[in-house]
């Protein structure tokens, strides 16, 4: 099965692109509520959960796990691919969402000025600055980081239509609008954000364009399938789909289900994680 991991909620809005993109595929979704937010957390604790959500989707089987979460990506991806892979599981991927985001946006502003909305571990990690550098060549792109603290905690906590996280991203779109007014599109780079897009949405100007991550993540993800046939083979494509959540109670399937959009079940993941 294809392994998807996020801290929380936010990796639904991921994994639903996937399974709009490739229905057959079988996933595996790990959502570490118990401990999110991670964005806010050092780079140790990132790394250190991220690790176990990595080898519990490895036992069961998975050869590939996509990280839909930005601030694992930005915090643990490189050690994990570099130092783990190779000595545990020299066959099997990890993959992020930085660097195919990175790539799309360079080809989708016009003013060649971005914001990146995102939590305060990505931010300050500098990844999407590096990464946008990168993609850009030789054009210069001008990016504007907002970290957006508390944006996650409302969403996991089920607070995201909140006068409160109204008022969040009221003050953080404003932020940035006022530290540059020439910004044509900005990204929405912690995957729980597209879950209040709509707030985005209000608070920014209407010639500011919105990206959002799912679907760049599914295409990258069909076109990486299509040149690693020996993956995808390992892949089952039999439409099966788990949910396996580190923190069980009443309300997450039914909030989970909302946020994706359609009814999903949560099950108790039973391996014992580190606390938070
Ligand atoms: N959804 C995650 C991200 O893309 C993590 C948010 C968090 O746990 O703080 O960054």
């Amino acid at each position: 099965m294809l392994g998807v991991f996020d801290s929380g909620f936010g990796g639904l809005t991921v994994l639903k692109a996937i399974h709009d993109r490739l229905p057959t595929l079988s996933t595996i979704y790990l959502g570490d509520n118990a401990r999110a937010p991670y964005g806010t957390r050092t780079h140790e604790e990132i790394f250190q959960f991220a690790l176990e959500g990595v080898r519990e989707l490895f036992a069961r089987g998975c050869p590939l796990i996509i990280f839909a979460c930005n601030t694992a990506s930005a915090q643990a991806l490189r050690q994990i691919q570099q130092t783990i892979l190779p000595v545990e599981f020299p066959d099997r991927r990890v993959l992020g969402v930085i660097r195919p985001t990175a790539e799309e946006i360079v080809s989708l502003t016009k003013t060649r000025h971005i914001g990146v909305m995102a939590t305060p571990a990505t931010v300050q990690s500098k990844a999407y600055l590096r990464e946008i550098a990168d993609a850009a060549g030789t054009t210069s792109i001008t990016i504007t980081q907002i970290a957006c603290p508390g944006i996650v905690e409302f969403i996991e906590a089920g607070y995201e239509q909140s006068a409160e996280a109204d008022e969040l991203v009221a003050e953080y779109t404003h932020d940035l609008i006022r530290h540059d007014p020439t910004i044509d599109a900005i990204l929405l780079g912690c995957t729980h954000y597209p879950l209040v897009e709509p707030l985005f949405r209000k608070h920014l100007p209407p010639s500011v364009t919105i990206i959002n991550q799912g679907k760049i993540i599914a295409d990258k993800l069909a076109d990486y399938l299509d040149r690693h046939s020996e993956i995808l083979t390992r892949i089952e494509q039999t439409y099966r789909r788990v949910y396996l959540t580190t923190k069980q109670n009443e309300n997450l399937s039914s909030l989970a289900s909302t946020f994706y959009g359609s009814p999903i079940a949560f099950e108790q993941l039973t391996t014992k994680f580190h606390q938070a």
